[in-house]
């Protein structure tokens, strides 16, 4: 199709505004490295890995090789009552990444279902232990964990939801863990704010009986929502609190896992061990859509053992370990080790905060926070056309040569961990050059 022509209408896109994308299309037609290229043949940075997919950078050739085998050698086995060796695989390597005894792993194809995974399998687990009042689920304000039933009930963004409800009926919200008048622009995780925490302890002494809750899941850093790292000590207060109250804590690492914050996962990083953990798309850098749920080993034995029926778990999808997914997977895994690029990133993030920082006092912007190779910077709102400033920084970026994703008046940056310091010299400097020149 040739690039200038009109764009057929059959296309339904996600989370875009169609009509008006049709009138100013943003086609890309190949990406390398840290950059994509449109059809035209412009380069343009990459500054948000896709989506917070390709850590390790587009199209890197191991991958690419371990696919296109693949495809020649098994296109598709189910993996219901059957499989194939690199499902087994592919769990080993992910579970290996893990902290210690989380040690089984449940595929799916996406984020989303990687999390209403883990909340279904967080009702069994209580079901199957005699629990079986505990089926009331706690997210917090601003999170997003996809857009399954199940996720968008437990996610804190109202608009989201809007048009869907009744979601699921049996949740409720913590509050978002920052008070920007002690913790802007901090770089890390903010000193104050491990009282947020408490609020879980206060909703089941006056709200919920704790007998009836499941699971509190949360980002470890909240993503999508404006880019959050957790005060310090919060983490830890959750874990504690859900401990004392048998219930189950899920850290949905869909943007954190894969080495954002210089680990596998914001659970080594920061050293809380939760009791399941979602991700997905560095998973297989991008390449192939997959997820996986990854559980404690009790968790797995209390629903195996204790099971009436053979299959433990009615639960699974088509697609559920497909096999150029497991392949893309173990080769993803073999590249972030090869190349140590979480190593990388604990070396690159002071000066990725140092850049990022240094937009403190740029014109526009009133916060700056960043942790690993992620950071949100703030802008302040146009007077009654909140979000147009964000859209329109992102369209000047592009305009410059650079990918950068906006929500609402909030930039959020999350490159390819191979990014190196010139590049990320450069991303700041035309964001804040963007910045001086718009009204
Ligand atoms: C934290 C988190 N959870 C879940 C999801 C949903 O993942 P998917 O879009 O693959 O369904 C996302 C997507 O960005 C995410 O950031």
């Amino acid at each position: 199709m040739n690039a200038s022509a009109r764009l057929p209408d059959a296309f339904w896109m996600p989370f875009t505004p169609n009509r008006a994308f049709r009138g100013a299309p943003r086609l890309f037609a190949r990406a390398q490295g840290m950059y994509y290229f449109t059809p035209e043949g412009r380069q343009i940075l990459d500054t948000l890995a896709g989506l917070w997919c390709v850590n390790a950078g587009h199209a890197h050739p191991s991958i690419v090789r371990a696919i296109q085998r693949q495809a020649a050698e098994l296109d598709f086995v189910s993996s219901f009552n059957m499989s194939h060796p690199l499902a087994f695989e592919a769990a080993d390597r992910l579970v290996s990444l893990a902290p210690a005894g989380l040690s089984r792993a449940f595929f799916t194809n996406s984020g989303s279902e990687a999390v209403d995974t883990a909340l279904k399998i967080a009702r069994a687990y209580h079901r199957a232990r005699g629990e079986g009042s505990r089926i009331c689920f706690i997210g917090r304000a601003k999170a997003y964990h996809g857009v399954g039933w199940g996720g968008l009930s437990v996610g804190g963004l109202a608009r989201h939801k809007r048009e869907f409800t009744p979601l699921l009926g049996d949740v409720d919200h913590l509050s978002l863990p920052y008070d920007r008048r002690s913790s802007a622009f901090t770089v890390g995780q903010p000193e104050h704010g491990a009282h947020f925490a408490d609020e879980l302890e206060s909703l089941l002494a006056t709200v919920h009986d704790p007998a009836t809750v499941a699971a509190v899941i949360v980002e470890p850093v909240i993503g999508s929502g404006g880019m959050y790292p957790p005060p310090k000590r919060y983490l830890e207060r959750l874990r504690e609190i859900c401990d004392r109250h048998g219930i189950l804590l899920i850290f949905d690492e869909v943007i954190t896992g894969f080495g954002r914050l210089g680990a596998a996962f914001a659970a080594r990083a920061l050293d809380i061990t939760p009791d399941m953990i979602c991700c997905a798309k560095g998973l297989t850098n991008g390449s192939v859509p997959m997820g996986a749920t990854i559980v404690r080993d009790g968790i797995f034995q209390a629903i195996a053992d204790r099971s009436a029926s053979p299959i433990e778990l009615y639960h699974g999808y088509t697609y559920s370990a497909h096999p150029l997914a497991c392949a893309a997977a173990i080769a993803a895994i073999e590249v972030y080790e090869q190349e140590d690029l979480f190593g990388r990133v604990r070396k690159l993030a002071p000066t990725w905060a140092q850049s990022a920082h240094s937009l403190k006092g740029a014109r526009h912007v009133s916060d700056v926070r960043s942790i690993g190779l992620l950071a949100g910077i703030d802008l302040q709102p146009r007077e009654g056309a909140a979000g147009a400033r964000g859209v329109e920084v992102g369209q000047r970026c592009l305009e410059a040569g650079m990918l950068v994703r906006n929500s609402g008046d909030t930039l959020l940056l999350s490159p390819p961990l191979i990014i190196d310091e010139e590049q990320i010299a450069h991303v700041f400097a035309t964001i804040q050059g963007v910045l001086a020149a718009i009204p």
